[in-house]
């Protein structure tokens, strides 16, 4: 029934599941259905031709306006705190307090920069970002039909909403949750608007405020796209989910990965930089 499918780079531990789930997306319409997805690696690209493509983070960090010194130390930060994020053989409990540690420390570096507000637009510009193959065509979609699209980000939320503007799909069926930058009435940036969101507390406790799951209830069947195992929480805040699809975009340490994202996500796309999946299966049931 999906085409897409049958690609190489598609693994489920249980395909007969994912066909039931995909039929019941189907059967119950577009009324139900929202999409919950992260953004960096999962709605934008990995790499490209053999290099890293930038997180949020990453746009600024590697921006002009950061002082060589503050590129030194966010590079550290990242060499230093990425293997950990990554790492299969810890547990979430022992990574949360670390990610705490990175994105305070490096937010703190940012903080010294006076990083202006107008300036966003340029470094993003400027930046290599590039979103997956077929995000026009994801975006089209899900706004066509009316399907909110939850972005559930740990990146910056100022950076990725920029991202979205300059590829024209910044649709109002998108809602962001993200770390957003607060800036003093000069336009410079003072501080990270909290609570802050790292890889491994993408969960009900930082949208409590947030009153976004509560005006969708009647949509109970979701969609949920993500590249890390922290990624897999974004919808504990839905209430009473009828059918739950999860897709999970492995990009990186595949083969010590492996095992662990195929017994978590229904299905596994591995080193897969398009959205052609997901949008075979949107294809498919809207
Ligand atoms: O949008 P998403 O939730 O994926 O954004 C978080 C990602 O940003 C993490 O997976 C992490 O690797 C990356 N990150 C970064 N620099 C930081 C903190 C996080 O590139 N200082
Ligand atoms: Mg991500």
């Amino acid at each position: 029934m999906v085409p897409e499918l049958e690609k190489a780079t598609v693994h489920m531990k249980n395909p007969e599941h994912v066909q039931r789930v995909i039929s019941a997306l189907r059967k119950e319409g577009t009324d139900k259905l929202q999409v919950i997805s992260d953004f960096d690696m999962t709605l934008s690209r990995f790499g490209f031709n053999g290099r890293r493509c930038p997180t949020s983070h990453n746009i600024l960090d590697n921006s002009r306006v950061i002082s060589e010194e503050g590129r030194k130390k966010l590079k550290d930060l990242l060499h230093y705190y990425y293997p950990i994020e990554i790492d299969p053989n810890r547990t979430m409990e022992e990574k949360r307090p670390l990610m705490v540690e990175w994105w305070t420390r490096a937010h703190d570096v940012l903080l010294q920069q006076k990083i202006l507000k107008s300036d966003i637009a340029k470094i993003v510009r400027e930046s290599e970002v590039m979103l997956r193959d077929g995000v026009n065509t994801f975006f089209d979609q899900l706004h066509q039909h009316n399907i909110p699209l939850f972005i559930f980000s740990a990146g910056v939320g100022d950076v990725l909403e920029e991202v979205l503007r300059q590829a024209e799909v910044f649709y109002p069926n998108i809602n962001v949750v993200s770390n957003y930058m607060d800036f003093d009435d000069k336009g410079v940036l003072r501080q990270f608007k909290g609570p802050l969101i790292h890889t491994y507390n993408k969960n009900n406790a930082v949208l409590k405020k947030t009153e976004h799951f509560q005006l969708l209830s009647s949509r109970t069947n979701v969609l949920l796209l993500g590249d890390s195992m922290g990624d897999l929480s974004m919808a504990d805040g839905v209430a009473n989910v009828e059918n739950i699809l999860t897709i999970g975009f492995l990009n990186d340490k595949v083969d010590e990965r492996r095992g662990k994202y195929r017994d978590a996500y229904d299905i596994v796309l591995e080193k897969d930089e398009t959205l052609d999946v997901v949008n075979g299966i949107l294809c498919y049931i809207l």
